[in-house]
Parts: structure tokens; C-alpha cells; sequence
């Protein structure tokens, strides 16, 4: 007996000790989390405990300290205070707060600036950024590299092993707002990353074609970063292409080198992340490798976007919350969190109205379906000074009164309880859900390079693949965004739109995918070019050509004025953004075909059988998705797989046994839900920002 007491007991040791820290936080069972930003150092310390205090009564469980708070902890140069920063934390935990710790490295304090210059960021003009905002650093400045070590360094000395402290977060949306770095240490830095690349002069000049127009460079010291402030046209698309490569290598490695301090430092069980805007240059969350996780931030109502009906500004639009959900969950650790949501009304908008009541809890509810640990809450206060001032927090001007945001998020946590009582370990997606799976490949590469080659200025990158994307979702299937790293096999269905650049290696992948019974979608633009952005000595695309049943393809566009036809079956679609005019080999299934032009007749969609799988090319880009859409259903039909039918903007999802379904639209919608399903939240008439919980089993 006492030995099966041992056994179990080791046993459960085992699995306390092989849990991972973010499963330490953020338990399977307790589904979701809420979180909320505070910012001790901007508040009289007399109103921390208050501040707390009322945060953990409305259900919030972990709060965000410290990212901007580097010249509050380092106000000389190696003198520090984290008194402050001590009792903060203490207090959390008094009121049962977890905490995510910060590394201070977007805000520089002005000592470090004045006394060492050579730290700033420039810009194109010459001009370097000066002290008075944020991310006005240099990731390629060794000097700055080392003054962010020691300060992450002493951080996590302090609260590594702190039981409060659950995680850390690298940085704030690191990422430079986009501006490229033109400084001494980033023209070096790109020169030596160039060196390691090509090794030889003539390698480089060789990749980006420099004879063409003189552009040949002798040695790697003449090079500098493209900038069009110094070109009298546009940069050669080769430099560029590295130039992003770099830029977004420069910020990983920055990333990782703080992961690397932290990891030296902290407790097997602390995690850490850092939060990314999604899809932004120049981040490439899959190089951040050293992360156990990545975080998102998010803003969905912020006059920038129309949305769906009459409200959709209120409300914002499903692919901002959905698109990188399906995305984050399938970097470095395999799960992913939101570490900003807006909270209600923001300042910095084109304008900025209020989002409509009921909206933050429909994203929020966004964020749990797609699989997410939590939602930490930008932010807590609303601050009275500063550059934020008509920024909402949780709570209002008087520090004591809750937003209506901060209200949603009261009811949100009252509803998660609900909703854990109802929670089963054992749940597995529906197969009819799981037989709708679907990769889509997605790397950043291919949006430098088809962004800045857009060849018309209709051509949109990310609006081609949110229109596969949404099309996708309104089909309720599970879609993974996902990178080249994954394996294919374990998706029915695999697409890569617009994905122009690749090697022989890809191909084959994807030749063996289809092979073995994997039905394949390649869109426009896909297999032009090599990795470096250079095209075929063959016809164009000639790499697919094989794979997709083609015998040769050019392309096409039109004048925004005017519109092409395509006939699908028994319907007529419009285009005039992109065309691929496709010659077809013998036996290769012609599905669409173009209504006029000089190829009238000819193939926009075709569709192929490969081994025991299908491979389906969709040639044409269309402004309003229907063409892709009905060609998408056939895809899933042929395989026969059944599909919803939801209008744009409800989203619906599984996740652990519920289905959650959302209205992003102006109007009042009846969600098909069986008569058999417990309805948990919410009922079958969605309001416009409504949300209903059920489950069928
Ligand atoms: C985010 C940023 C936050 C805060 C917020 C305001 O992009 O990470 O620090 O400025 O915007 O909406």
C-alpha cells in the first residue's frame, strides 16, 4: 500500500513538475483569465490599494506593471528604486492579483539618451528621434542592448522567483511604430548581416541584380540601407526585401537577447511573452523563438474602419480579433493570450467614437473562443495627464466609477464562472467541424515582397488573404494560420494564398500533401519567385505548374473603372483587380473562365486531381470575395464536407466543448443552434454585439 502511496505521489509530482509555466498560470480548467494594465508610478501611491483593491472585486485576476516604468526604477545612471515597485506587487498579492512584470526597454529614461545619443533611432530624413515619447532606441545599438540587459537583469533578480509574479512581458508592442532605423549602428549592423548572408560582393550583387542600372556596390561598406529619401525612384526590390528581413531579425533578436537575461534569471515557473501587433512591419512573431508564448494587442473601434451596417464602427470587424487568434495560437509555444483590448473609447483614432454597449464583451468573448489563456485590459485608469488623456480605462475620470467597458468586464468574469461549472476535460472538436480544417500559410516574406511589388494599386495583400480568411469563417470552419515550420498533413484542407515566394522544397511538400489525400488551394501570385524575389528563367509560376494541372499562365489587371466577368457554373463574378489567365494542361478540370477580353474563354479557376488529393488554383482576385467563396464551397463539396452558411460578421466557434457565436452586424441575427444544445449565454436572437454560449452534447 505505502508503495502505491509513493507511486502516486511521484506520479502527481511528475505532472505538477512537467506542467508547463503558462499551464501553471493559466490552469486547462479555468479556460480563461482577465487582466488589466496598472500603472503604480502614475498614480499617488495613497491609491494603489483602492485601485487594487476594486480590480480583484470585479473578477479581474491578474494585473500588468512596469513596461514604461524604466526612469521611475533607474533614475541615474546604476542607481535604482524598486521600493516602489516592491509594494506594489505586494499589494496585488494581498488582493489575490497575479502580476506580469515588464521589461522597461520602450522608455529609455532621458539620462540614458543625453549622455549616450548614439542610442536613438533616425529617420529617413536624417533626423534622430529624441527623448519625449517612446521606442526612440536602437535594437542594433550595442550601448542600448547593454543598458536594457542590466536593467531586465536587476528586474528579475528582484521578482524572479517572486510568487506573485506569474510572467514577464518583453518590451510594449515592440516594433519601432514602424519607422525603419537609418542610424550608424543599424547602417552597420544591416552591412554585417549582409556579409554573413552573401559572404561575397559579388553573391550580393549577383541576388539583387545589381548590374541592372549600375547598381553594382564593390565592397559591403558602400551599402546603406535602402531609403527613398536619398533615391530618386523606388529602392530595388532585392535591398528591400533584406532590408525587412533584417529590420524584423534585428527585433527578434533584441526580443530573444531579453528572453535569454530573463530565462538566466527567473523561476522554471514564470513564462515569458511579449505583445505584438499583429501583422505589422517589421515583426515576424515566428523568428521571436526564445518566447514561451506570444501575446497580441488589439483596437477595433477606432474611426479607421467602416465595419459591417450602419453600426460597424461601434462594433469593428471579426477578422481583427479572429485573424490573429487562428494566428498566435500557432507560434512559439503553441497557445497565445491578448495583452491589450480596448477598453471603450480611445483618443487616438481618426476619430474616436464610442463603441457600441455590449461590443467589449463580444471581444472579449472573440478572444476565449479562439482558443486564448486571457484578455489583460488596456488599461485600468483613465489617465489625466499625458499623452492619453480621452483614453477609457475600466475606469472613469474618478478613478472609482466603471466604464462601461470595465462593467462588460465585470459581467464577463460573473460569466466565466458559469461557464467553468460547464466546463469537460475531455471534450474533442465535433468531426464535422474537425473534418472543415484548414492551414493557411501565411510568412511575412511574401507581404514584403507582394506589398511593395503590388504591380496595382488595387492589389492589397492582407485584404487577399482576409477575403480567403473570412470566407473561410463564414463556413464555420477552424482555420490555423500558420508558418512553413508545420506539418501540412494534419489539415483536410491546406491554402496558400498569394504566396509568391518559394523553392523546390515547398513544392514538393506540397506535391506529397496532395498526394496523400490533402486538398491544396494556391490563389493568384503563388510560386512567381524565388526566395530572393526573383522570377523563373521559365513561364511564369512554372514551379505550381505541375502541382496545379497548368500548362502556362500570365496575368492580368484592369482599370478601377472598369470590370471583367468570370463565369462560375451558372453565375457571372466582376473583377479588375488581378487575373490569372491560365492555359490549362490536358485533363486539368477548367472551373471558372473569363466572360471577356482579348482570353475570353480562357481559365481564371482550375482544379486538379493529384494522387488521392486535389489541387485547386484560383487565378482571379475579386473585389467582393463571391467568386472565391462559391469556388471555396465547391473545394469542400467535392470532398464532400459540409459547410455553414453564415453571413459576414457572425462568427462562430468551438472551443472545449462550446460553441460561441458573435454579432459583428448591424442587425439582429437568429443563430441556427439545435433544439437538443443547452444554451449557456446569451439566446438565439443576437443583437448587434451580442454573444451566445452553447453546448450540444
Ligand atoms: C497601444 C500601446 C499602449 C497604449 C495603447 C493606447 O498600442 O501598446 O501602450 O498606448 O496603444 O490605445
Amino acid at each position: 500500500m505505502k508503495k502505491l502511496i509513493l507511486l502516486l505521489s511521484l506520479c502527481l509530482c511528475w505532472r505538477v513538475y512537467a506542467q508547463s509555466p503558462v499551464e501553471i498560470s493559466f490552469p486547462k480548467e479555468n479556460m480563461f483569465a482577465l487582466g488589466s494594465y496598472y500603472y503604480p508610478e502614475q498614480w499617488d501611491s495613497s491609491q494603489w490599494e483602492r485601485d487594487l483593491k476594486k480590480m480583484s472585486e470585479i473578477g479581474i485576476r491578474f494585473t500588468h506593471f512596469a513596461e514604461f516604468a524604466w526612469g521611475t526604477l533607474e533614475p541615474e545612471e546604476g542607481i535604482y528604486d524598486f521600493e516602489w515597485l516592491d509594494r506594489a506587487v505586494a499589494l496585488a498579492g494581498k488582493y489575490g492579483l497575479k502580476v506580469i512584470m515588464c521589461t522597461p526597454s520602450p522608455t529609455p529614461p532621458v539620462w540614458l539618451s543625453k549622455k549616450y545619443p548614439d542610442i536613438l533611432i533616425r529617420r529617413d530624413n536624417g533626423v534622430n528621434i529624441q527623448h519625449g515619447r517612446r521606442q526612440h532606441a536602437s535594437w542594433s545599438s550595442e550601448r542600448y542592448c547593454d543598458f536594457v540587459k542590466n536593467i531586465v537583469t536587476k528586474l528579475a533578480e528582484r521578482y524572479g522567483k517572486n510568487p506573485t509574479v506569474i510572467g514577464w512581458q518583453i518590451d510594449n508592442e515592440p516594433g519601432h511604430y514602424g519607422l525603419v532605423d537609418y542610424s550608424e549602428n543599424a547602417q552597420q549592423k544591416f552591412r554585417l548581416w549582409l556579409r554573413r548572408k552573401y559572404k561575397t560582393i559579388d553573391q550580393l550583387n549577383a541576388t539583387w541584380g545589381n548590374t541592372f542600372w549600375s547598381e553594382s556596390y564593390q565592397h559591403f561598406d558602400q551599402i546603406r540601407l535602402p531609403n527613398q529619401q536619398e533615391l530618386p525612384e523606388k529602392p530595388n526590390p532585392h535591398a528591400m526585401l533584406d532590408m525587412n528581413r533584417f529590420m524584423a531579425d534585428e527585433l527578434a533578436g533584441f526580443v530573444n537577447m531579453q528572453a535569454d537575461v530573463l530565462h538566466k534569471n527567473i523561476s522554471e515557473k514564470q513564462w515569458i511573452t511579449t505583445n505584438l501587433i499583429p501583422v505589422f512591419n517589421p515583426v515576424d512573431p515566428v523568428r521571436m523563438d526564445h518566447l514561451d508564448f506570444t501575446t497580441y494587442t488589439r483596437y477595433l473601434v477606432t474611426g479607421h474602419k467602416k465595419g459591417i451596417g450602419k453600426l460597424g464602427f461601434r462594433l469593428g470587424i471579426p477578422e481583427d480579433i479572429g485573424f490573429p487568434n487562428d494566428q498566435f495560437r500557432n507560434f512559439a509555444g503553441k497557445t497565445f493570450g491578448v495583452m491589450e483590448l480596448q477598453p471603450g473609447q480611445v483618443n487616438w483614432g481618426v476619430y474616436n467614437p464610442q463603441p457600441m454597449p455590449g461590443a467589449v464583451r463580444m471581444w472579449i468573448y472573440h478572444v476565449f473562443a479562439g482558443g486564448g489563456k486571457f484578455v489583460c485590459n488596456y488599461r485600468f485608469r483613465q489617465p489625466l495627464k499625458g499623452s492619453e488623456q480621452y483614453h477609457y480605462g475600466m475606469v472613469m475620470t474618478d478613478g472609482v466609477t466603471l466604464s462601461p467597458g470595465g462593467e462588460e468586464y465585470r459581467q464577463v468574469a460573473g460569466e466565466m464562472e458559469q461557464l467553468r461549472m460547464a466546463y469537460d476535460p475531455d471534450s474533442e472538436m465535433p468531426e464535422y467541424l474537425a473534418a472543415r480544417r484548414i492551414g493557411m500559410l501565411f510568412d511575412m516574406n511574401n507581404y514584403w515582397e507582394t506589398d511593395f511589388q503590388k504591380q496595382t494599386d488595387q492589389w492589397n495583400t492582407m485584404s487577399h488573404i482576409h477575403k480567403y480568411y473570412n470566407l473561410l469563417k463564414t463556413f464555420a470552419a477552424p482555420v490555423d494560420i500558420i508558418s512553413e515550420k508545420e506539418d501540412f498533413s494534419r489539415y483536410p484542407f491546406l491554402i496558400a494564398p498569394a504566396y509568391q515566394l518559394l523553392d523546390s522544397m515547398l513544392v514538393e511538400r506540397w506535391v506529397k500533401y496532395a498526394e496523400q489525400g490533402g486538398h491544396l488551394i494556391l490563389t493568384c501570385r503563388t510560386g512567381q519567385k524565388d526566395r530572393n524575389g526573383k522570377l523563373w528563367e521559365a513561364p511564369l509560376a512554372a514551379p505550381v505548374h505541375f502541382l496545379a494541372g497548368i500548362d502556362n499562365l500570365f496575368y492580368d489587371h484592369l482599370p478601377e473603372s472598369l470590370q471583367g466577368g468570370v463565369n462560375f457554373g451558372t453565375e457571372k463574378y466582376d473583377w479588375n483587380n488581378w487575373a490569372d489567365v491560365i492555359t490549362p494542361k490536358k485533363g486539368t478540370e477548367v472551373w471558372a473562365t473569363y466572360a471577356d477580353q482579348f482570353y475570353k474563354g480562357s481559365a481564371s479557376v482550375v482544379h486538379h486531381k493529384l494522387g488521392k488529393g486535389t489541387v485547386t488554383y484560383i487565378g482571379t482576385d475579386t473585389d467582393d470575395g463571391k467568386l472565391e467563396k462559391d469556388v471555396m464551397r465547391r473545394v469542400y463539396e467535392e470532398a464532400k464536407v459540409t459547410v455553414d452558411d453564415l453571413p459576414y460578421g457572425v462568427v462562430k466557434e468551438w472551443r472545449d466543448g462550446f460553441y460561441v457565436a458573435l454579432n459583428y452586424t448591424s442587425i439582429t441575427q437568429n443563430i441556427a443552434i439545435p433544439s437538443r444544445a443547452k444554451i449557456l449565454i446569451g439566446s438565439r436572437v443576437l443583437e448587434p454585439a451580442g454573444v451566445v454560449v452553447w453546448k450540444e452534447d
